[in-house]
């Protein structure tokens, strides 16, 4: 066998995409002891920089070691103790996933749902509220099955107001689109690098609200073999997992550094260096790079005589859903940029699988040259596939977007050149 050796892609899909290459690097960095005052610095450090990724306060902001369905699965069964009541608004995939898994860690789910391709109206989800009187709202913020993105200020005023909790799934969005914890009233959220914050997956970042760490804390439950006289009883059934045990992960990432799993190094440093490189650019900044060119893409796409799937206007910034043309083979179409351009792009799921491909622009892929190749490649691979793609229709309508927000440029030159600046943080 050789060494490993990827072929050059450009992934622009709906995740993951490519990372940024400093982060890559940030991952090469040597490996130091967990107790290592490095370490421990470095956890701390990432604790910071999160807080302002999330736009909260929280003092838990940490990571979960595993891809972003860690960090639900961490944040629903620390939550949840088994016969709670749960009410999850479904709009696409990750909404069953949230029902799923609180199916799972014992709880009494209920949904409710809309057409694939709609979010709720913030009304329809307090109705619901009122009348399953749930422990815990779990909502997806955008469902990447479908590019919408829920509305989130009013669901944690919501959720309060009824004696519940809020949590929110953020894997899609957070670093592209507005997003704060605190503003919104959120008690629990998680996310994964592998999207807007330009990482690979394998890191959950998540933040906790006091309410929520406190919910958590009364019922932890410390292993033996690390347990102390000073550990109070536990109330409650204890957390149905131990590696997803927030209660112990807090108590890790504390200060009394209890040992619970073995940090995994590598993803602490490319966590760390994810959110430093978005706090550095400003999330502002970064929210409006998202925007700019996902409104590139939408205009190419449309350009290209595309149709575009659902409510364009609840659409998250970095993905657009485009319905396959008849007569056109969609995987054909997506082998076939993959073959020629190295480019990627992805279908869906469910019922959605083969009707629509799902084009990203997040992360480090939210660029002018990753937007512009991969509309003049779809449009040679439509071409060739028998659809009367206008010849330059796709990059001419993407170039008018970036002509008309002249900002854009600034933006992006700011992107490149403000990240690069090692030492700001
Ligand atoms: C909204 C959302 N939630 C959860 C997940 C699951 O993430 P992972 O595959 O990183 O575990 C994804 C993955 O695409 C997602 O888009």
């Amino acid at each position: 066998m050789t060494q490993i050796h990827p072929p050059a892609r450009l992934l622009m899909g709906p995740g993951p995409v490519d990372a940024d290459p400093r982060v890559l690097r940030a991952m090469a960095a040597p490996l130091v002891g967990q107790f290592d005052p490095f370490m421990t610095d470095t956890m701390t450090e990432a604790m910071v920089l999160w807080r302002t990724v999330w736009d909260t306060a929280n003092e838990q902001t940490f990571l979960v070691d595993g891809t972003s369905r860690a960090g639900i699965e961490a944040a629903l069964v620390s939550l949840l103790e088994p016969g709670d009541r749960v009410l999850v608004p479904v709009f696409g995939r990750f909404g069953h996933l949230l029902a799923e898994i609180g199916a799972r860690a014992g709880a009494d789910v209920h949904t409710i749902e809309t057409e694939w391709g709609t979010v709720f109206d913030p009304g329809q989800i307090e109705d619901a509220v009122r009348q399953v009187r749930p422990r815990l709202l779990a909502v997806v913020h955008g469902d990447t099955s479908t590019t919408m993105a829920q509305p989130l200020a009013d669901l944690g005023r919501i959720a309060h107001e009824h004696d519940a909790l809020l949590y929110v799934d953020a894997t899609a969005t957070l670093g592209g689109n507005h997003f704060h914890a605190d503003e919104w009233g959120i008690d629990a959220a998680t996310a994964g690098l592998q999207k807007c914050l330009g990482g690979p997956s394998g890191s959950a970042p998540v933040t906790l609200s006091p309410a929520a760490a406190s919910a958590i804390n009364r019922r932890k439950h410390v292993e033996a073999g690390i347990r102390t006289a000073d550990d109070v009883a536990p109330h409650g059934v204890p957390i149905l997992s131990n590696y997803l045990d927030l209660a112990q992960i807090m108590d890790y990432w504390g200060p009394r550094r209890l040992n619970h799993h073995t940090e995994a190094t590598s993803m602490l440093y490319a966590a760390r260096e994810c959110a430093r490189l978005l706090v550095t650019e400003g999330m502002a900044t970064a929210v409006d790079r998202h925007a700019q060119h996902g409104a590139a893409m939408l205009a190419g796409v449309l350009g290209l005589g595309l149709e575009v799937f659902g409510d364009v206007g609840h659409k998250m910034h970095n993905v657009v859903a485009v319905r396959i043309p008849d007569g056109v083979d969609g995987d054909a179409v997506r082998g076939a940029l993959l073959d020629d351009f190295g480019v990627e792009i992805g279908t869906s799921f469910g019922p959605l699988h083969g009707v629509v491909w799902r084009i990203g622009t997040m992360g480090f892929n939210a660029r002018r040259d990753a937007v512009l190749t991969t509309l003049a490649a779809l449009e040679h691979e439509l071409r060739r596939a028998g659809f009367g793609a206008p010849p330059g229709g796709g990059v001419a309508a993407a170039l008018a977007v970036y002509d008309k927000a002249a900002p854009m440029d600034l933006l992006a030159s700011s992107y490149d050149t403000v990240v690069d600046e090692e030492a700001r943080l």
